[in-house]
């Protein structure tokens, strides 16, 4: 059990929330066991709209709020290897490098995450003796000391650490400046980025990244608020873009969604990155190793499909029309199609609903 400032823990905390946890509907009872479990290993707070009397604060260090997606199937994916040496190129709060570690004793797991306050978060709850961190770009993996990787596993995406801090500007469901970077040390704010790019790139963004129908509107509306104050901070944005849109246009998402993910893809340059990344991973799996590569939205995932059938010797896309011989292979996919998160795990987490898991295991024996 660990200690917090004034907050209570691991079972303490249990005995508190028993009682509730009776009277409570299922999706209440199933966030609240699963919180109060991870909460057990020292991962997790218990999350304030579901926490029943106010009894516990989030205040301790080291702490997280993101909750590791597909984590069974990700400790599966990487058991058929030797299972020592670990690049988790995307370490967030932590959640998948803590389970490879309690899955495989004497694992040492490298860390990477773009984002500062990550890697502190990280370096509070994880063991130094088992794992190193790097504040550095994935796209950079091939700078890190270690190389032959047993497994690498990449979770694209914000933590919910990120989504959920208004200050870093990344939710339209609260008010913060409009900055979305990942490593706010580095580039330029979501805010400059409305304020400066040409229309093209923010076609690209719109258009591209954010795969929104309407984004011609969109875009005149980003373009002509250009010099007022409308660009920046979350709510006015989102607020703009909702007006930008027809009115008929209500789905189940707020209309705003995709605009934001397109913005935030071009100014963390996220499709560049694994683009870049993932070339240098292969080189870096050990013979016989594992990758694992969770994404969340279909441009992420058709980049890692296309990456895997490549390297797997089979046709790119449907319209890859070399024969066999022309293609090498330099391993199998464990995944023909991806594994998708369980219902029980979306009603646990339904941040994790549209999450893609695909799974690469290289050769044995160099060809
Ligand atoms: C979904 S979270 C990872 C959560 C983590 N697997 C866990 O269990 O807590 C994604 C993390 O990847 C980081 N990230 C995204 N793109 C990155 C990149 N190109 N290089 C390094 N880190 C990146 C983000 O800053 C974020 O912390």
């Amino acid at each position: 059990m660990r200690a917090g400032r004034g907050v209570l823990w691991g079972p303490d905390l249990l005995a508190v929330l028993a009682p509730y946890l009776e009277k409570k509907s299922a999706f209440l009872r199933s966030i609240y066991s699963m919180s109060a479990n991870c909460l057990l290993d020292g991962s997790i707070d218990i999350y304030k709209e579901c926490h029943p009397v106010g009894a516990v604060a989030v205040l301790g260090a080291g702490i997280t709020a993101h909750v590791p997606v597909l984590k069974a199937e990700v400790i599966e994916a990487f058991s058929p290897t030797r299972a020592t040496n670990f690049l988790d190129a995307t370490i967030g709060g932590g959640g998948h490098a803590r389970a490879i570690l309690n899955a495989f004793q004497g694992a040492n797991v490298w860390g990477m995450d773009r984002d500062p306050s990550a890697i502190k978060r990280a370096s509070e709850s994880l063991p130094p003796n088992r794992v190193h961190l790097r504040n550095d770009n994935f796209s950079r993996l091939d700078c890190l000391p270690a190389k032959a990787f047993d497994g690498i596993l990449f979770d694209f995406g914000l933590s919910s650490d990120q989504l959920d801090t208004p200050e870093r500007g990344f939710s339209f469901r609260s008010d913060g400046p409009l900055d979305m970077r990942m490593d706010p040390t580095q580039g330029i704010s979501a805010a400059q980025f409305l304020s400066s790019a040409s229309r093209e790139m923010l076609v690209q963004a719109i258009r591209d990244f954010g795969e929104e129908p309407n984004w011609r509107r969109v875009v005149s509306a980003i373009w002509n608020a250009r010099g007022t104050n409308r660009l920046s901070r979350t709510s006015i944005f989102a607020e703009l873009v909702r007006n930008a849109l027809p009115k008929h246009y209500q789905g189940k998402i707020d209309p705003a969604t995709r605009t934001f993910q397109g913005i935030r893809i071009a100014v963390n340059g996220e499709l560049e990155a694994i683009q870049i990344a993932f070339p240098k991973a292969l080189a870096a799996l050990a013979p016989g190793g594992v990758m694992a590569a969770i994404s969340f939205h279909s441009l992420e995932d058709r980049l890692v499909k296309r990456f895997f059938r490549q390297w797997a010797g089979l046709p790119e896309t449907r319209w890859d029309g070399r024969s066999k011989d022309e293609r090498q292979s330099a391993g199998k996919m464990h995944t023909v199609r991806p594994i998708t998160p369980s219902a029980d795990e979306i009603l646990a987490n339904p941040r994790c609903r549209s999450a893609k898991l695909r799974i690469f295991q290289k050769w044995e024996a160099r060809l």
